[in-house]
């Protein structure tokens, strides 16, 4: 083993290396040795065993192996498992494989840490809302160090599809509807999982999913069939995959949809041409959960064997939970379908992640780190900043908020006022719903004692009963301000919770227009994993904080922003439509031959409702007000490989401390394929003291000015670009210029 020692040792350095310095001689003489090693190791596998690697099998619910898991570890036919936590379970486990096994190779322990591990930070969609991709890469970088110690080695995160329609409930995992803000934070999550060395203790290696257009799914219902345009697929729904994997992404995980008639667990174009052929990934890809068994029913494999050769000779390299590699692997070999080749690279594929997670030297947990790393004073402080930066403010009529926390008396109200279970949000780790800290105890601990508090559920989440409705509303009448927390519960956004509509559930709009009916100030606290249709409560309550599913320390953050302690600084990662007919709704929406006008009946709008958002995308408020101005370009005609710099003021003039995000969006007004109206490619998140100035650059390059052309080449056209920078997508303050690119 000392020879896989200095491999590793070598193989983090090289890790750390990549990242700073282009690969040099010594780095890929180290790569040759990983390689070596791999070979030596490939020459002694039987068949057998080269086929257990490509396996991965699900645990129990509760975190614990199967029986059967044993046997299989010890005859080397098992490569990885999903689920199985816990430093004490994992090293019991990984002890037979190491001790028992013919070829002592490490098994490699996996789990959906999405956003958090025991910590529970909030939801993915939250986290984008920050604009702030540092966020993403602190949260992460919290749930890699709980997950690790726990004996945990892979996290199937970031999930980074793009979600424009917000029917599908697996909205709330992802970064929302932008490619270009989607790459932001697939890259700072990536670096927040991996760091620069994930055989780090308090690294794991990422798995960027699900490839490809998963969120693209027709109607917005979970696991449906995608169908689009090349182009489309490489301007919006490649963007963030090709930044994880320029960010050095471990393993991608292969989705569950058929895409343009072919799944993508068996898409030789996505998997080999692009992700090998164009992007050289050289890590490996998994499949989703029995994605290569659900070929059948797809009806691209007749049968199992099927399944297997077409997922395998695709570029899929470990199967997850079905059992098709393993059963059929050694028929098809015989048979010719499969070749020897493709096998031993699916395997040197997986064997070079376990070299890089340094496996080989450390296949074990540390049982007493995971005691001091779990759930730990310094990650609940760092999941309350987290949260708070994580909202937006979407209306604040008359400065309702701040909230004064000298009033003598607070209605809180809802059926997520007092919610543990419900503020994890979806896949929510190992987290325990007693670690929630509900918005009632965190204002009870915020304000003075002599305050008085008044709480009242007024209703479920999703029922029909109003019976909870007089009590509510009689607090209300007895308090100074009444708040209101309503939205979803967990299970309605995530896997395989798709919603036909976007209204809030049961009877809590009327329990919020019986509140406004009592007269007394009131804010709405939504606590939810999709944009929601929530139009009467936007025409006629003061104040909305959208605080998503903000995780175990929500109801501190959500306190922290209504009490003014923290000034909200958020923007909408998506667009809030104003009825679910408007789906999919997105801002870079190409024009039509007929944009829309109000007053011409034949443009491209609806009769019922107006065609624009509730509320757009990029959009949020603060406590204080900004102004943009003195938008400067460098030039007004560049080189179609030229770079242009934009540069703009922001202002703070309000009287308190606060965060604008300023956004640059461009347009390339004709081109020889039809453009969005508008692309965001440029943002930066800023702190301002009241009066305070800053000038702001962003620069534009070839990368960002060009797209696919009708022979799919990736160009810069010659031609005018406008440039918008505001502080939303629909900013009727933003400034515009424009500048033209010259041949
Ligand atoms: C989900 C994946 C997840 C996997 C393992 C699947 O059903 O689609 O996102 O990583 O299960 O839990």
């Amino acid at each position: 083993m000392t020879s896989i020692r200095s491999i590793r040792m070598l193989s983090i350095l090289l890790l750390a290396f990549s990242f700073i310095a282009p690969p040099s001689s010594s780095h890929s003489q180290q790569r040759k040795d990983i390689e070596k090693e791999i070979n030596a190791l490939l020459a002694r596998m039987t068949l057998e065993e080269k086929l257990g690697q490509l396996q991965q099998l699900d645990g129990e619910g509760n975190g614990n192996f199967r029986p059967e898991h044993r046997d299989l570890a010890r005859k080397g036919l098992l490569g990885s498992t999903l689920n199985v936590r816990g430093a004490q379970k994992t090293n019991e486990l990984q002890r037979i494989a190491m001790e028992q096994s013919r070829l002592k190779i490490p098994l490699l322990f996996g789990f959906d840490v999405i956003h958090g591990y025991r910590t529970i930070l909030p939801v993915p969609l939250a986290e984008a809302s920050s604009w702030d991709p540092a966020v993403a890469e602190r949260s992460a970088s919290i749930a890699a160090a709980e997950a690790r110690s726990s004996g945990v080695h892979w996290t199937f995160a970031p999930m980074m599809d793009i979600a424009r329609d917000a029917r599908w409930g697996r909205i709330v995992e992802g970064s929302g509807e932008d490619p270009y803000l989607g790459a932001s934070f697939a890259r700072a999550r990536v670096r927040g999982f991996q760091g620069r060395d994930y055989s780090a203790p308090d690294k794991v290696l990422a798995c960027a999913k699900h490839w490809v257009a998963y969120g693209a799914a027709e109607a917005g219902r979970d696991y449906n069939t995608t169908d689009m345009s090349e182009r489309t697929l490489r301007e919006i729904y490649f963007p963030p995959f090709k930044a994880a994997v320029d960010s050095g992404v471990g393993t991608l995980m292969s989705s569950f949809n058929s895409l343009n008639g072919v799944p993508a667990s068996a898409n030789p174009f996505t998997l080999t041409h692009v992700l090998r052929g164009e992007w050289k990934f050289d890590g490996f890809v998994v499949s989703d959960y029995t994605a290569v068994q659900e070929l059948i029913n797809h009806g691209l494999a007749a049968n199992e064997k099927e399944a297997a050769r077409l997922a395998l000779n695709a570029g899929v390299d470990m199967e997850m939970v079905s059992r098709n590699f393993n059963q059929h692997g050694p028929d098809l070999l015989r048979n010719g379908q499969l070749s020897q080749a493709t096998i031993d690279e699916a395997v040197r594929r997986i064997l070079r992640i376990k070299f890089r997670l340094g496996l080989f030297e450390h296949p074990y947990a540390d049982e007493t780190r995971e005691r001091s790393v779990i759930l730990s004073p310094a990650n609940a402080a760092a999941a309350r900043e987290l949260a708070a930066r994580s909202m937006v403010l979407l209306k604040n009529e008359r400065e309702t908020l701040p909230l004064s926390k000298e009033v003598k008396s607070i209605a809180l109200i809802g059926p997520l006022a007092d919610d543990q279970q419900d503020l994890l949000g979806s896949w929510s780790g190992d987290g325990h719903a007693t670690d929630v800290v509900t918005l009632l105890t965190a204002i009870k601990a915020k304000v003075p004692s002599a305050t008085k508090i008044n709480y009242a559920k007024g209703c479920d989440i999703n029922s029909d009963s109003t019976e909870g409705f007089d009590e509510a509303v009689r607090v209300a009448r007895e308090s100074n301000v009444v708040i209101v927390a309503v939205g979803e519960s967990a299970g309605m956004s995530g896997e395989a919770s798709s919603r036909s509509s976007l209204d809030l559930p049961g009877r809590q709009l009327d329990l919020v227009k019986a509140l406004r009916a009592t007269g007394k100030p009131l804010v709405v606290v939504l606590m939810n994993g999709r944009p929601l249709t929530i139009n009467w409560i936007a025409e006629n309550t003061p104040a909305i904080l959208e605080t998503w599913f903000a995780g175990t320390q929500a109801g501190n953050a959500i306190a922290d922003v209504l009490f003014g302690d923290v000034n909200p600084g958020g923007k909408l990662p998506v667009t809030f439509p104003r009825s679910v007919g408007q789906e999919p709704l997105y801002y870079n929406h190409m024009n039509t031959g007929r944009p829309p006008n109000a007053n011409e009946k034949y443009t491209s709008k609806y009769l019922d409702l107006p065609w624009t958002p509730l509320f757009p995308f990029g959009y949020g408020l603060s406590y204080t007000q900004f102004r943009l101005s003195n938008l400067q370009l460098s030039a007004t005609r560049i080189r179609p490989d030229g770079r242009l710099i934009v540069s703009v003021e922001i202002e703070n003039t309000g009287k308190r401390a606060g965060d604008e995000v300023v956004q640059l969006y461009i347009r390339d007004v004709a081109a020889s394929v039809t453009r969005p109206v508008k692309e965001l490619k440029g943002f930066e998140r800023f702190t301002l003291r009241p009066g305070e100035k800053r000038r702001v650059e962003f620069a534009l390059t070839p990368e960002h000015l060009g797209f696919y052309n009708p022979e799919m080449r990736f160009v810069v056209e010659p031609g005018e670009f406008k440039v918008m920078v505001g502080t939303s997508s629909a900013d009727e303050h933003e400034l515009v210029a424009s500048f033209e690119v010259q041949k």
